[in-house]
């Protein structure tokens, strides 16, 4: 059993939130710092870091990122979604992470993994793939595991100290990174890092988490969260 990650609470941030509106989207408070970020792949085709491309100089504490994919002033909401009529109905299962976490145990690293909340951003599948390095006696097969679960951006891989149960986990600071992949010419989700509460339509918390991505293609079957629908573009 991992130990889940503890979000300390900050009181310089304790006004960050990310709420959820009906049909509409997501309300940013708090000055939550906005960026954009880039995948970088390796020269086999791995993606194998992020690179931070831009900062959103922020003006007011408060601002609206797009949820429906129609914005023409992406990632901030223009009101598209209110004559389109986006439907932006969440998916309902609240699960804490660890509840719909598989488990596999290795000599050095244990890892959780809950397929529930992939994004496909594909950083889990270089050097044979997390499922198969945390289960190596090799140092080098752990050092790459902790990588890739820390650049998993939905957070749908932690990586834990086998040992001692404790997650490992990247220090990621308070922000909401915009996902892009020039690359391949995808537009990712909004990856929220550092744990941020996201407050859902009828007022309830989900589960606070280090990394959360949320859907801004309006095509995720679980909304709020990115399903990776945005590869189907
Ligand atoms: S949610 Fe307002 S334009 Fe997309």
């Amino acid at each position: 059993m991992t130990t889940p990650l503890k979000i300390s609470p900050d009181p310089r941030n304790e006004s960050m939130k990310i709420t959820v509106r009906k049909n509409g989207p997501y309300h940013v408070s708090g000055g939550i710092p906005l960026k954009t970020v880039e995948v970088i792949y390796d020269d086999d085709g791995n993606c194998r870091t992020w690179n931070e491309t831009k900062t959103y100089p922020l003006q007011q504490q408060q601002y609206a990122l797009c949820r429906c994919g129609l914005s023409k002033e992406k990632p901030f909401c223009d009101g598209a979604h209110a004559p389109a009529h986006f439907v932006g109905t969440e998916a309902g299962d609240r699960k804490p992470f660890q509840k719909g976490a598989g488990i596999t145990p290795g000599p050095f690293l244990t890892l959780a993994d809950n397929e529930h909340l992939c994004a496909h951003a594909g950083f889990c599948q270089r050097a044979g793939g997390i499922g198969n390095l945390v289960t190596s006696p090799d140092p080098d097969a752990r050092e790459i595991a902790i990588e890739e679960g820390g650049n998993c951006p939905s957070g749908r891989l932690v990586v834990s100290d086998t040992a001692t149960g404790e997650a490992i986990e990247p220090d990621l600071e308070k922000s909401i990174a915009v996902i892009e992949d020039p690359v391949h010419g995808k537009h990712g989700p909004l990856w929220v890092q550092g744990g941020i509460p996201v407050i859902a339509v009828d007022g309830k918390a989900y589960e606070v988490r280090n990394r959360v991505t949320l859907c801004r293609c309006g095509r995720s079957k679980n909304k709020p969260f990115c399903d990776g629908s945005h590869l189907e573009e």
